[in-house]
């Protein structure tokens, strides 16, 4: 494939904004900064635009680090829905993988591959989530035990699976779990009598938000990273 196809197709970027990324070095092959925008390309080349590797891939692979008052859902009829932060073509065809809620910040994972996304949010995939939690109350260290264990939510009947709490002061912990249940880590910490006030989440799986990411802007993951939830 020519290379500012390529850029164009996985990048999102028009032909001629790729070609024009492409002829004033924004773009890289194997390490090589080509200027050339018929220059062939094929699925083995590692392909960097603006020194961030490009997935090679048909589809569009993204993270957002989503501000609090963005909804994870298409449509609302109060708040805007995370993906109107995403400017880019073909927009409609993209899913958000997994929810925050609507004052929760931090990693959101976008893609238009279904079968990716499946993988990640299926409670089979037991993929770990982290969220860093500022709490009302001092934690107690015996709960770093009690998520530990699992613990009984609310109305339901099935115990929370082993979660690992990590305290790093009196009212900031790290909390990874391995499932989705609704409003799971603020409900875990009413169980244990206390209150989140912010919740951010840090990673999903060995997908690590980036820090130079601000809040409310988003980029292409490389493709190392969409291959943490790819079958081979
Ligand atoms: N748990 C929650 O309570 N809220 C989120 O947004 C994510 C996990």
């Amino acid at each position: 494939m020519r290379l500012d196809k390529f850029i164009s197709q996985n990048a999102n970027l028009s032909r001629s904004l790729a070609k024009k990324a492409i002829s004033s070095g924004q773009v890289s092959v194997n390490a090589l900064c080509i200027k050339n925008p018929a220059f062939k390309v094929s699925a083995n080349d590692k392909i960097l635009y603006l020194d961030k590797q490009i997935a090679n891939l048909g589809y569009r692979y993204l993270m957002l680090n989503k501000p609090a008052g963005y909804i994870c859902s298409t449509k609302d009829d109060i708040y805007p829905s995370v993906l109107n932060l995403i400017d880019i073509e073909k927009h409609d065809s993209l899913r958000i993988v997994g929810r925050l809620d609507v004052d929760t910040t931090g990693l959101v994972l976008i893609t238009d591959d279904g079968q990716w996304s499946h993988r990640i949010s299926s409670p089979k995939t037991n993929c770990q989530k982290t969220y860093q939690v500022d709490l009302a109350e001092s934690i107690a260290t015996e709960t770093i035990e009690i998520f530990a264990e699992g613990l009984l939510l609310k109305n339901e009947i099935k115990p929370t699976l082993p979660a690992k709490l990590v305290i790093q002061s009196k009212n900031r912990v790290l909390l990874s779990i391995q499932e989705g249940r609704y409003h799971q880590v603020k409900r875990m910490f009413a169980a244990v009598g206390n209150h989140v006030v912010t919740l951010h989440r840090l990673s999903i799986g060995k997908v690590i938000l980036d820090t130079q990411l601000n809040k409310g802007t988003w980029r292409h993951l490389t493709a190392d990273e969409v291959s943490y939830f790819s079958l081979n």
